[in-house]
């Protein structure tokens, strides 16, 4: 495990997302309406689209802009399509600071 330190917690507000660089990956944090923070691949499986440009619901579902499709974030799992799913790395939270480890976990690809 190599956490490191994303931002402080209270920059990403309830129901809201930020992308972040970690460790050469490229993460967004989504902090769900009474959830914890998530973090989650940075890019859509699909064809990459910066999935921080998405529509996300505040509570589960985002949409990525580019060609809709939809994920749950609390499992990660693709919703439309349902054979998809994205990449998630463990989050904790010390001293209000956010830290994610990504080591060992890429990103998923669809038809790569
Ligand atoms: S790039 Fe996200 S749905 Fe196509």
């Amino acid at each position: 495990m190599a956490f490191t330190r994303v931002c402080r917690a209270d920059e990403v507000w309830e129901g809201d997302l930020a992308e972040f660089e970690v460790d050469g990956h490229t993460i967004v944090l989504v902090h769900p309406r009474d959830g914890e923070l998530i973090a989650i691949q940075g890019e859509c499986p699909h064809q990459s689209f910066p999935l921080s440009a998405g529509e996300f619901d505040g509570r589960r579902v985002l949409i990525c802009n580019s060609h809709r499709w939809e994920f749950d974030v609390l499992t990660g799992r693709g919703i439309n399509p349902d054979d998809c799913e994205l990449a998630r790395y463990p989050v904790k939270i010390e001293a209000g600071e956010v830290y994610v480890d990504v080591a060992g976990i890429e990103p998923r690809r669809v038809g790569v």
